[in-house]
């Protein structure tokens, strides 16, 4: 059975994406160092499939014991490389760190891509790349302009990108293909895995959902003073099931021979972009619970508005987001409900 390595498994999105290529038929092996999740979302995966993934707590920047896995498991055909630091702002304040992480192990994966003839290398990649897209460049395609990135964080992804486009044009022996996520939100609909921030969420669904929950006074709308028609910042907000499901395909096109070229790149978003407000309004009718929320002033680094043009994963990778936002929301709520219920928070 062709098996798959998922760095980062054990995180939000990796955690989802394993449950779909479980789905699919793909064996996988999640590597994850929990430094940003728990093993037990080992457990609820098996719980959604009926199937258990491989699960190996070792940290990707730690070549000798990735070689031990790899020399231990066989039949591994592909990786989709999702482990790394990702807190825009813990990045501002802790740059060797985000470098050091996120390049180590991105580099390390690669020479076990190499060593081990894999057939594809799948890479978690961001929107954020685009930085501010230039008045009238909203959609983004995967063809804008890639701007000077405004955080370490930001930066990593565009080093990451430029390793693996330089890499491929040496000559290697495997594919590439690059995901540039716009927003992930939600949570798998059994409630089984979800979101789980560390702290105080910086994000805005998680602070949404935790404001509903009571564990949050109520939430700040960072900034209705720009020129969008509601005066909030507009994102494009794609459902994880729907960017997992993604993941499938793209590893599908690698494995299965199905790419030509030796890397491509995709935008994985909903192709519609939606306020801060309006995302707040439709959670409150999704959920029928009341989010206490007050304007606050700007919140530095924000981008006034980005979301992204999905044609080319329409047509070329055969993806197309389908969950409409409202039960997206709905989801994100029933996994703080679960959460509550378990005693997490
Ligand atoms: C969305 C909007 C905030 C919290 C980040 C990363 C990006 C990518 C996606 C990894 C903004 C507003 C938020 C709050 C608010 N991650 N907001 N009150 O900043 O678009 O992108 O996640 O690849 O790299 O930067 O997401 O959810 O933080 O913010 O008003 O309490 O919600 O100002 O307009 P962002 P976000």
């Amino acid at each position: 059975m062709s098996k798959i390595v998922l760095t980062g498994g054990c995180g939000f999105i990796g955690s989802h994406t394993c449950v779909q290529l479980q789905n699919a038929g793909y064996d996988v092996i999640v590597i994850d160092n929990l430094s940003n999740s728990s093993a037990d979302v080992i457990d609820n995966i098996a719980k959604i499939t009926g199937k258990r993934p491989a699960f190996y707590n070792i940290d990707c920047c730690d070549l000798a014991a990735l070689k031990e896995v790899f020399a231990k498991e066989s039949d591994i055909v592909g990786v989709v490389h999702f482990a790394a630091s990702k807190a825009v702002g813990e990045s501002v304040l802790k740059p060797m760190l985000y470098y050091r992480n996120n390049i180590t192990s991105l580099l390390n994966m690669l020479d076990m891509a190499e060593q081990y003839s894999l057939k594809g290398f799948v890479f978690s990649s961001s929107c954020t790349v685009y930085g501010e897209p230039d008045e009238g460049n909203n959609p983004v395609r995967e063809t804008s302009p890639i701007k000077p990135a405004t955080s370490p964080y930001g930066n990593t992804k565009q080093i990451a990108e430029e390793i693996i486009t330089d890499l491929m044009k040496a000559g290697a022996k495997f594919k590439s293909i690059l995901l540039r996520y716009f927003n992930p939100i939600g949570a798998h609909p059994t409630a089984f895995i979800g979101e789980l921030p560390n702290g105080v969420p910086q994000n805005l669904l998680p602070y949404v959902c935790q404001t509903a929950m009571g564990i949050r006074k109520e939430l700040s709308v960072f900034g209705d003073d720009y020129e969008t028609p509601d005066g909030t910042c507009i994102r494009d907000y794609i459902d994880v099931n729907d960017l997992a499901k993604a993941h499938v395909r793209a590893i599908d096109r690698l494995v299965k021979g199905e790419q030509s070229e030796n890397i491509d790149v995709f935008n994985l978003g909903t192709g519609r972009g939606v306020s801060v407000l309006e995302l707040v309004n439709t959670f409150m009718e999704a959920t029928g619970v009341k989010v206490p929320y007050k304007i606050a002033p700007r919140r530095g680094g924000d981008i006034e508005k980005i979301w992204g043009n999905v044609d080319k994963a329409n047509t070329v990778l055969g993806w197309k987001a389908e969950v409409p936002l409202k039960e997206t929301l709905a989801n994100a709520w029933r996994w703080q409900l679960a959460l509550r219920e378990k005693g997490v928070m």
